[in-house]
């Protein structure tokens, strides 16, 4: 058996075609160009290669993107200085900050991503939207867990009833994972780097979703045959712009029924799904209710 790709560059491809109509409609109808501001603080390397590809995506779409580039050694004040700044320009639709933090903020990393505005606070990171996402409300949800529910939806993948077990507890991936697939009636399994015995875990799923931080981690015998097999791991080789996933694709790909590859799967929808939460957000914001994902 050979696993069926779970092809990140069509869907993203797909989910981006459909959000130019509505950027379109946004233009003509409204008279509003979406816009998104990116606020990076310090030097960290990988960060600035993920947002110049969001910058570029935004110009692509024709939608206005601006880069704030702050320094490292910014206040815990001073940084929430600059997004009431943001929150205050209504010009602004779309709020990011990159993460993750430098360390002498990472600790207050929760304060300053709830000082964005609710409604500009497109990765959905802010305690608001969080625990509205706990509540079963979808307001603004975290574009990687998002991306990754939307394209199982889109592949017509059936979530309701399957066992789905999420390796990684992060507040950008895991715990929102946990929440998108409960709501979609999956039996949701959450583990960690402390889970006891994973592989018995693991091989109990039909939906698994890795984001553990740890390169090929998953292997063949930690998976059920016909299981579909989400990879959200983006691990930089070392002194190389080469990335390798949290699953070893090459033996993996034999007993799933469906992979998503690295690169080329999830980090792909990562960024349409950012897109398309700045124009929700503008529909939040401004009260316009158009349809954001119209082809499916
Ligand atoms: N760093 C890694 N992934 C993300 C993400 O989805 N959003 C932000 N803001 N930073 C990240």
């Amino acid at each position: 058996m050979t696993a069926e790709i779970l092809d990140g560059k069509f869907y993203s491809e797909k989910i981006k075609n459909s959000l130019m109509k509505s950027i379109d409609t946004l233009k003509t109808t409204y008279n509003v160009t979406p816009k998104l501001v990116v606020v990076i603080v310090g030097e960290d390397e990988a960060s600035k290669i993920y947002v110049a590809n969001k910058h570029k995506t935004c110009l692509n779409l024709n939608i206005d993107s601006d880069i704030v580039q702050l320094d490292a050694n910014i206040s815990k004040e001073e940084l929430i200085s600059e997004i009431e700044k943001l929150n205050n320009d209504p010009n602004v639709n779309g709020i990011l900050i990159q993460l993750p933090l430098p360390q002498n903020l990472r600790k207050d990393e929760i304060e300053i991503l709830s000082a964005i505005d609710p409604i500009k606070d497109v990765d959905g990171f802010s305690a608001i939207n969080i625990g509205k996402l706990e509540l079963g409300v979808e307001n603004l949800v975290p574009c990687t867990p998002y991306g990754c529910v939307k394209m199982l939806e889109y592949a017509g993948i059936e979530i309701e009833g399957k066992h789905a077990v999420v390796i990684g507890r992060s507040n950008i991936v895991g715990r929102p994972m946990y929440n998108l697939l409960l709501a979609r009636n999956a039996t949701v399994t959450i583990c960690h780097s402390k889970t006891k015995n994973l592989a018995e875990f693991t091989k109990q799923a039909d939906i698994l979703v890795v984001a553990i931080g740890k390169p090929n981690f998953v292997t063949k015998d930690m998976v059920k045959k016909g299981a579909v097999v989400i990879d959200v791991g983006i691990n930089r080789v070392p002194g190389t712009r080469k990335i390798n996933g949290d699953v070893d694709f090459e033996s993996v790909k034999e007993v799933a029924s469906h992979i998503t590859p690295v690169p080329g799967g999830v980090g792909l929808i990562t960024i349409a799904m950012l897109i398309h939460n700045t124009l929700k957000a503008i529909c939040l914001q401004k009260n316009i209710d158009i349809p954001l994902l119209q082809d499916y």
